[in-house]
């Protein structure tokens, strides 16, 4: 960590006269001034977070203002440095500013042209070091929709999207509803070259097809009534970046066909407009349809279907990997419990039980509010399963349910561990893995140790 901070200048001479005249000039102008007899010296010190400018003498034993210039540049290019030059340096300062230095000064130069080149380049480096922060916080921001989840399934669709980001294909993304479709556009678009662009949201369904394609493409003043002044597409907006169409299956058929044209000749028409504009961007559509079902149905088109689908990833339903519901509630619980302010709440029985038995029809997104709930302390008491014993069906039938709810309590007690599940019930390892596969009873869902962590 630099001893830095607040600093505006390092000033780096090794004739002493000269350096403590100039550091005094600086000071006087208000400017924070550090002095370095030696370029060793300030390199030990200055690092790529140093909000200052560095003004350094050429003509310096060992390490010369220009290699401390060169070498300050590897730590960071943006780092404006002022080279201070004797009468036969010039040609040598001029090359140096191509090279990236801020500017040069010739010996013998006047004070008030030393402050005036150190404020301008100080106001650039606090504007590149403004950026810099800005762009980790919309980083770690986005970092905020992590992809989550420690299955085998979750794991290969990880590997495939990092693999797909790099490629710079079309993407169709398929799941359910609440599956995390849109946090999958997100890693895709964060996970590609495309990351410091923007990745531009249209929701299809959500608004009518004519404010849908002026929204996509954009206009032209004049293009019709209404149409004031001229406004760009969110496709051109999207430019560099990624372009996220969600609910892709609610497109009417004639934006279907304009879209197509979009994708493959990769430029826009804006309404009221002959030319068209070059678009360099990413289509991530996602759908909770099954598309092919509705190409057949004649309500996509088979055309543009195949063109999305040049890559494809269909997200697992929750209850398809039910091995993430205690990793998922864990981190779901105390995100909440720290956004309602309350302590996280050990979890009873009913909640236990809730986890392990609940189908999730509404995925990842229903398992989010269902957090919520318990860590309001509103989740519903009533346990899923039947209190009482059912006592119609077969014989066969009913030894069957008492052996399926004999099978989950143990599991309950014993939170998932096998070999202590195996050992309350007395049946043998693989007696008991028959039995699971058989009543469809996913072990894996009743780990909730990891949630006490
Ligand atoms: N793998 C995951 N890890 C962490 N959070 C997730 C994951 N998948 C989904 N979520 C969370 O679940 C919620 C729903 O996810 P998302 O909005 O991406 O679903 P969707 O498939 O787009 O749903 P819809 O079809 O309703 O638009 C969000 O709060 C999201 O952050
Ligand atoms: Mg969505």
């Amino acid at each position: 960590m630099t001893g830095l901070t607040g600093v505006d200048v390092a000033f780096i001479d090794d004739d002493d006269v000269l350096r403590a005249a100039n550091v005094q000039a600086l000071m006087l102008a208000g400017l924070n001034v550090t002095a370095y007899a030696s370029a060793v010296d300030a390199l030990e010190e200055i690092d790529a977070t140093f909000p200052g400018v560095v003004v350094s003498d050429v003509r310096m034993p060992r390490i010369d203002g220009l290699e401390l210039f060169r070498r300050l540049k590897r730590l960071d290019p943006d780092l404006p440095v002022i080279l201070v030059t004797g009468h036969g340096d010039i040609t040598m300062a001029v090359d140096a500013m191509r090279e990236g230095a801020y500017d040069f000064l010739a010996k013998p130069y006047p004070s008030e042209r030393l402050i005036t080149g150190v404020r301008h380049a100080l106001d650039r480096r606090r504007l590149v070091l403004e950026n810099r922060e800005l762009k980790r916080s919309v980083e770690a921001a986005s970092e905020d929709l992590p992809l989550l989840g420690s299955t085998p399934v979750m794991e290969r669709m990880r590997q495939m999207l990092r693999q797909i980001a790099d490629a710079d294909v079309d993407v169709l993304v398929e799941g359910e509803t609440g599956s995390g479709k849109e946090v999958v556009a997100h890693a895709l678009h964060r996970w590609s070259r495309r990351a410091s662009r923007p990745m531009v949201v249209v929701n299809c369904g959500a608004l009518p097809e004519t404010v849908i394609e002026s929204e996509l493409f954009g206009y032209e003043a004049g293009a019709f009534t209404g149409a004031l002044k001229k406004r760009v597409g969110r496709i051109e907006h999207a430019h560099g970046g990624t372009l996220f169409l969600d609910e892709i299956e609610a497109m009417s058929p004639a934006l279907q066909v304009k879209l197509l044209r979009v994708l493959e000749a990769r430029e826009v028409a804006p309404l009221g407009t002959n030319e068209t504009r070059r678009v360099d961007i990413r289509v991530v559509a996602a759908s909770k349809v099954d598309l092919p079902a509705l190409v057949r149905q004649g309500a996509f088109r088979e055309d543009l279907y195949y063109r999305l689908h040049v890559a494809a990833v269909r997200i697992p339903p929750l209850r398809e990997r039910r091995g993430d519901v205690p990793l998922l509630f864990g981190h779901f619980l105390a995100r909440a419990a720290e956004r309602f302010n309350r302590p996280q709440p050990e979890l009873d029985a009913h909640v236990r039980r809730h986890l392990a038995e609940h189908d999730w029809p509404g995925n990842v997104r229903e398992l989010v509010h269902y957090a919520e709930r318990v860590a309001l302390g509103l989740a519903e008491a009533a346990p899923p399963m039947p209190a009482e014993p059912q006592e119609d069906g077969t014989l066969p039938e009913r030894v069957d349910r008492f052996e399926a709810n004999e099978i989950r309590a143990a599991l309950e007690a014993n939170q998932g561990d096998v070999q202590a599940t195996v050992a309350t019930l007395g049946i043998p390892r693989k007696t008991f893995y028959d039995k699971l596969r058989r009543h469809g009873i996913d072990q894996a869902a009743y780990r909730l140790g990891k949630l006490r962590g």
